[in-house]
């Protein structure tokens, strides 16, 4: 990617919009995505995105579950498997957080170039993945940024029907699927940067504080 542009201004009041829709909706989900934006933005970073992309990264995953707005929390919280209709349901999550975010990428760039990745975040490289079946590079960079670090926040989080792992489970399942499920190569990089990662002090509330947390490099970054 060589995109570098504005940022703008009104981004961070939209997200803020979004988010607290999305968390009157399912904090869980809200959380869940405020940590995944920030540590898409690091995994980014840590695999030599420059500050444009690293923004895109960050907001992208801000964004890659909103549309669970649209699914119901027995089907969101159901501990056991679910029944084919309620997968089909689930599975269709990646399409409506494109089609929310899609009239506001109609009319900027900046959400223009996010787009892609909202919607292939559960692409796979091994061409397994949804909504789209891509394959190895036709799946966006970003959506395979978006992958690895939603795969570890979904394994390391305590749900009310299961414990969140220990960090060197979630690792050995990532290294077990590098190359199936992960890019590779961004799986040696996450595993060697993730630990030197701070992680959030605070859960946050909502996308506000989480922006307030990270003011100092979110103004713009062109
Ligand atoms: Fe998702």
């Amino acid at each position: 990617m060589s995109s570098w542009g504005d940022i703008p201004e009104w981004a961070h009041g939209l997200a803020q919009s979004l988010m607290q829709a999305l968390n009157s909706a399912d904090p869980l989900t809200h959380n869940h995505c405020c940590r995944v934006g920030e540590m898409s933005r690091k995994l980014a970073r840590d695999a030599g995105l420059n500050e444009y992309e690293q923004k895109m990264a960050e907001f992208a995953g801000i964004f890659h579950d909103i549309g669970k707005i649209g699914v119901s929390q027995e089907i969101i919280s159901k501990p056991g498997k679910l029944d084919p209709k309620e997968l089909d349901i689930m599975r269709n999550h990646p399409v409506i957080s494109e089609q929310i975010i899609k009239p506001i990428g109609d009319k900027d760039a900046f959400f223009k170039g996010i787009i892609p990745a909202i919607r292939g975040h559960h692409e796979r490289i091994d061409g397994e993945g949804y909504p789209d079946r891509l394959m190895g590079e036709r799946v966006p960079l970003l959506a395979r940024i978006i992958l690895i670090v939603d795969t570890y926040d979904a394994m390391s989080q305590t749900r009310s029907y299961r414990k969140g792992l220990p960090d060197e489970i979630v690792y050995a399942e990532l290294k077990r699927c590098s190359g199936t499920q992960f890019d590779p190569q961004l799986v040696r990089i996450f595993l060697q940067a993730h630990k030197t990662w701070n992680s959030l002090v605070i859960e946050p509330e909502t996308y506000k504080e989480f922006t307030e947390f990270n003011a100092s490099s979110t103004k713009k970054a062109a």
